[in-house]
């Protein structure tokens, strides 16, 4: 903790009234995608189609000039993202301008590169916590996920060594219906590292995993379980280990206040610069981003287009324009609703009170029955690749 705030903490209402008005307060967080390079290929991924090539990545001292601003305009964490991050040979410098700005510092890494002396390394530059993310438990599912063999051993150490190593340890689950039937071995997992808290998100439906999302939708049953495993394991393991669990949109009745709310407490930045409300903002429609090295981050937070768009409730169509919970939920997620819908100003149709919650609903029911086709896996460089 730093100065009493838990940056891992689900926000809560009051958490937004400094952020929201006037958006004077900065963001709470900064999600810094270092690069969109990865060894890992999942099919889920939530970085854009066309990933963002080498040469164009902020240098190292242009980040840490963002991070400056970002600190001075409120922000208390930076989650230092990919990709992988730390594909980037020059992290070290990275994270050490992080610190110096006074951020908490989250490491959010597939693991795989990483070896006990960068770790080390890392720790010893001031990083607070490091977040693994895996793609399965079982080694043969897990590859074949991520298209990257050998990838669970490597996972394990790294969360032991984080935890050696005196850092807090967040594992990241991603759940969708090729790894969903071993989610106690994944709880068994988080608690056999060590870890402090578990993420287990059912999948969101956007960039990558809408290509993929017949190949990854669960069926409602199997969805419920879920929902009475991971109750079963916050009574068991009150006190071991802390859950944050992210259920599934299509079987939901209410949608999610997706990052806190659009331009409330999150800015994301692209390997190139970009300043993104949300990390998926590029797959809406007309909006532009400023970029950091031209524009300051207080004003691109303030007064940036793409980040007044949705912000608020003025932008409201019905029925969340008189609903009692548009101030709760923001009418959901915008990437989802226009990946449904084609509107991004339509109601997020995880809602049931969205026209297009049926249709939502149907789409999942039927695709989760039918034999899953194959994965497009994510490639650098390349055209997606089909297995
Ligand atoms: Fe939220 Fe809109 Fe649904 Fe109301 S109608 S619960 S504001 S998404
Ligand atoms: Fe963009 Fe939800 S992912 S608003």
């Amino acid at each position: 903790l730093r100065d009493g705030v838990d940056p891992f903490a689900p926000p809560k209402p009051s958490d937004f009234a400094t952020s929201i008005q006037p958006f004077a307060g900065g963001p709470a967080g900064l999600l810094a995608e270092l690069t969109h390079r990865c060894p890992l290929q999942c099919p889920y991924c939530s970085n854009p189609l066309e990933l963002e090539k080498s040469n164009v990545e902020l240098t190292a001292a242009q980040w840490g000039e963002t991070f400056r601003q970002a600190a001075a305009i409120g922000a208390l964490q930076l989650h230092l993202s990919g990709g992988e991050p730390t594909a980037r040979r020059d992290l070290e410098e990275i994270l050490a301008a992080a610190v110096e700005a006074g951020l908490y510092t989250n490491l959010v890494t597939s693991a795989v590169l990483l070896t006990r002396e960068r770790l080390e390394r890392l720790a010893g530059i001031g990083l607070d916590h490091v977040q693994v993310s895996i793609q399965d438990i079982v080694p043969e599912s897990a590859d074949r996920i991520s298209a990257y063999d050998g990838g669970v051993p490597k996972k394990r150490d790294v969360a032991r060594w984080t935890r050696e190593l005196g850092m807090g340890l967040t594992i990241n689950a991603p759940m969708h219906r090729q790894n969903i039937a071993h989610l106690p071995q994944i709880i068994d997992f988080a608690v056999e590292v060590d870890a402090q808290r578990i993420e287990i998100a059912h999948i969101q439906y956007y960039a990558w995993a809408q290509v993929n999302r017949a190949a990854l939708i669960p069926t409602r049953e199997i969805f419920m379980e879920t929902v009475g495993i991971v109750e079963d394991a916050k009574k068991r393991l009150q006190g071991v280990l802390n859950f944050d669990f992210v259920i599934h949109d299509h079987y939901a009745t209410r949608p999610k206040q997706c990052t806190g709310g659009w331009g409330r407490s999150i800015m994301a930045v692209t390997p190139s610069g970009k300043a993104l409300p949300c990390h998926a903002a590029q797959t809406l429609p007309g909006l532009t981003f400023d970029d950091v090295r031209e524009r300051a981050l207080g004003d691109i937070w303030r007064n940036g287009a793409a980040f007044n768009a949705y912000r608020g409730t003025d932008w409201m169509k019905e029925p969340c324009r008189s609903c009692e919970r548009r101030e709760i939920d923001y009418g959901g997620c915008r990437c989802q609703a226009f990946a449904v819908t084609g509107d991004a100003a339509a109601t997020d149709p995880a809602c049931h009170l969205s026209p297009d919650h049926a249709r939502f609903a149907a789409w999942a029911e039927t695709e989760s029955i039918a034999a899953p086709p194959p994965f497009v896996y994510r490639r650098y460089g390349g055209a997606p690749q089909g297995a």
